[in-house]
């Protein structure tokens, strides 16, 4: 709308325009990702772990963004059940909740994994008493959340890359090919209305690894075995989106099941810059309009809300920058680029989330570190770095830790409003060409204790 409104109107009107905008409700058009994703009938998630839920920035950014939540780590085996046969939802019950309470599907993830296993069941070497086991395994943990869970990803990672052959794993080597199906059976037997997915990685286009899963795909659903969907979990790198991704998730649909992206990441050689950000909000694209172009592919999940946060860095150190949202909050071009590709358009006037939003002409993106500490306060320095258009201003708004005051501030002008400090540029470093950037520096004052940094999210105009 804001696009269609300036183009319109003379430069005179321009700053006239602007204002009335900010007054103007969200237009038809879908601000986030859920609700774009929803006007598609389809859903937008994220993995998301109990222990970043009390990061403000982080649960006010899941609940706005997404619909599907997928506990990261929570439901896993080593998690669920430590010892045998004693088990703790715990935190999965707080993500089932927090998600239930915010009207987002859940994704179970996941019942039988070679990975995050207890060493008691990688000792097991009697197939019956593995059976046993796993029977068990899968019938507390899908029976405790029976009837909250949308989509469970019933067995994970269970082939190899490269050959298509099984992966070697005490279920493999102990049970047999057979024990994929025999979760499978215990899983619906235990949530008859659950989806039942297979999820793997390096599936996402055709090879040897997505050949084997479409041939056991094609075998459960000639013998009844019951399946429901396959996940590609689209663990990818910087340019490198399959071109076949499209075709190799319609191929699994023509076999009757669903296909969902579980897990996206797009990672990249770290530092990132405007022109890997560029490429992967076109990849991001790809993966989105793939989806789009497949009737039974209805869930699209992102593996982490911020990059702050991603699996990616400690895996492959030197990579990251994988998900939509950076380290503070702000959407990134590929965030853009995913909500577009759904229909939906970014930088509404009245969308949440716009500061900061780099995709946006007249818009910055912000970043921040802490350059010094002592042990009752700390200093910090936020850099504003405009996007593809020059800004004739910025702001960057900064939230504070509790007991944290800014005792100085230079090279910005502060307004503050209980733990909300607002930082406006001083005349000299307002305006901004396209790419350029300005910094800021302060002085904490922390009462009780230096630990917290601020949240700092930024905009222009
Ligand atoms: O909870 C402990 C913590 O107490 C300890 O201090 C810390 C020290 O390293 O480790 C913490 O556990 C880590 C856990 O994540 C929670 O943060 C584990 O070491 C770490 O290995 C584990 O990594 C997870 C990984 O699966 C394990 O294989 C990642 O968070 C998670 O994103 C990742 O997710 C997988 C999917 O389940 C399956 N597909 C691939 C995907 C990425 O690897």
């Amino acid at each position: 709308m804001r696009k269609a409104l300036t183009a319109v109107l003379g430069a005179g009107a321009l700053l006239l325009a602007m204002l009335v905008a900010v007054a103007l409700p969200a237009s038809a058009a879908a601000g986030t990702l859920g609700e774009a994703a929803a006007a598609t009938g389809r859903v937008f998630g994220a993995a998301a772990a109990q222990g970043h839920m009390g990061e403000s920035a982080y649960a006010s950014t899941l609940d706005r963004e997404f619909n599907q939540l997928t506990p990261e780590n929570e439901m896993k085996w080593d998690t669920t059940e430590p010892s045998r046969n004693s088990f703790n939802f715990s935190a999965a019950d707080q993500l089932v909740s927090h998600a239930q309470a915010h009207s987002m599907k859940i994704r179970g993830h996941t019942l039988v994994w070679h990975s995050q296993l207890p060493g008691w069941v990688s000792g097991i070497s009697s197939r019956d008493d593995l059976l046993s086991a796993m029977r068990n395994h899968i019938s507390k943990e899908a029976g405790h959340f029976a009837g909250k869970i949308a989509y469970w990803d019933v067995v994970n990672e269970a082939f190899q890359d490269g050959s298509g052959a099984r992966r070697d794993s005490v279920f493999q080597r102990v049970i047999g090919d057979g024990y994929i199906e025999e979760a499978f059976r215990a899983a619906r037997a235990a949530d008859p209305n659950a989806k039942l997915c297979y999820n793997d990685y390096n599936i996402d286009g055709q090879n040897a690894k997505s050949n084997a899963v479409y041939a056991m795909v094609q075998d459960f659903k000639a013998r009844g075995v019951p399946i429901d969907c396959v996940g590609l979990q689209a663990h990818l790198t910087l340019g490198n989106v399959p071109s076949d991704m499209q075709a190799n998730m319609q191929r699994f649909a023509a076999l009757g099941v669903d296909v969902h992206i579980t897990e996206l990441d797009i990672r990249m050689n770290t530092p990132s810059d405007s022109s890997k950000l560029a490429t992967q909000a076109n990849d991001y694209k790809k993966v989105v309009s793939a989806c789009l172009a497949v009737s039974r592919c209805t869930v699209i999940t992102v593996w982490g809300i911020t990059d702050k946060y991603s699996w990616v860095p400690d895996t492959f150190p030197g990579e990251g920058a994988a998900l939509l949202f950076d380290d503070n909050y702000n959407k990134k071009p590929a965030y853009d680029a995913a909500l577009e590709a759904l229909g939906g358009e970014p930088g509404d006037p009245g969308d949440p989330g716009d500061p900061g939003d780099p995709g946006d002409p007249g818009t910055v993106s912000c970043a921040y570190t802490r350059t010094a500490q002592w042990s009752t306060g700390f200093n910090g320095q936020v850099t504003v770095t405009a996007g593809s258009s020059a800004i004739s201003s910025w702001t960057a708004v900064m939230t504070m830790g509790s007991g944290q005051q800014i005792a100085a501030l230079w090279n910005g002008s502060p307004t503050t409003s209980g733990n909300v400090v607002t930082v406006k540029p001083v005349n000299w470093n307002a305006r901004l060409a396209p790419g350029a950037s300005a910094s800021f520096g302060f002085t904490v004052n922390a009462s009780s204790g230096n630990a917290a940094d601020p949240s700092v999210t930024c905009g222009g105009s």
